[in-house]
């Protein structure tokens, strides 16, 4: 009796070893943190080398906390993507930062002022990173991967001008000149012409439209006219044939 009881007890108490395990947020000891970070495959940021290995790169970076388990759900994806990219473009960066790495990686996502973890910030890292974008698309190595492809592409952006041709850079550098006030302006005065470019082509269309209306109702009347005369006409040279094939019978 007491051997079973003492059995029990036993059982019980790994159950609740497992159980305290299993439930334990992953990440809250030290020793699971140290194996998130370390199994990190994009190039680790903090606010140390940040600059510098980010110059003049197109970047795709994720802010994440080891014990956060949206970011756990997506480590996996992140890890391909980086992997992906390692050789691929020496213009590209993916990186992660630690956002409780204090204070190399926490000094970092402060300065970006994110709202959550994790943050999938892109796009080019000039200003300051003044011109990246929020990423708010699916999470899944594919998903991902097809973003970067379309998107990691240099292109002519205020943040990134070698991209742009000589007269979209001519263009650009007029509008980064420009104020606040000046800008928008210049946007009130687009609008106008989008508007004028619009109405036009309405105009030219409904012109169009009432030109092949009036046409569809002349074609119909001359159709109609020609076959009345076909009409017309066969039936007089079928009397004709009729006439002649009586004579030949005379
Ligand atoms: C913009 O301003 C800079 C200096 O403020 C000047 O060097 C440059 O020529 C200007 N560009 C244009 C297109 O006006
Ligand atoms: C209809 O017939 C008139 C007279 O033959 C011709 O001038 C006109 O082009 C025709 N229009 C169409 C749409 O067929």
């Amino acid at each position: 009796m007491n051997s079973y009881i003492s059995q029990l007890i036993l059982l019980c108490l790994t159950i609740t070893t497992v159980q305290s395990y299993t439930y334990e947020p992953p990440g809250r000891d030290p020793i699971s943190i140290d194996k998130i970070r370390s199994s990190e495959q994009a190039i680790s940021l903090t606010t140390e080398n940040y600059d510098e290995l980010t110059a003049g790169k197109l970047v795709f970076i994720k802010f994440y906390a080891p014990y956060c388990p949206h970011c756990n759900a997506m480590a996996q994806a992140w890890n391909e993507l980086a992997e992906y990219y390692q050789s691929a473009n020496d213009d590209i960066l993916i990186g992660s930062v630690d956002c409780t790495d204090s204070p190399h990686g926490k000094t970092l996502c402060m300065k970006f002022k994110l709202s959550g973890l994790p943050t999938l910030l892109y796009g080019p890292t000039s200003y300051d990173g003044a011109y990246l974008e929020e990423y708010g698309g699916g999470k899944s190595f594919n998903e991902l991967k097809s973003f970067a492809l379309k998107e990691l592409v240099p292109k002519c952006l205020p943040g990134s001008l070698d991209a742009c041709t000589p007269e979209q850079r001519i263009q650009m550098e007029k509008y980064i000149n420009m104020s606040y006030k000046e800008l928008s302006q210049e946007i009130e005065m687009s609008e106008f012409q989008l508007k004028v470019a619009k109405e036009t082509f309405k105009e030219k269309k409904d012109e169009l439209q009432k030109y092949h209306d009036k046409m569809l109702i002349e074609k119909e009347m001359n159709v109609t006219k020609c076959k009345n005369a076909i009409k017309m006409i066969e039936g007089v040279r079928d009397k004709l044939k009729k006439l002649e094939s009586v004579k030949t019978e005379l």
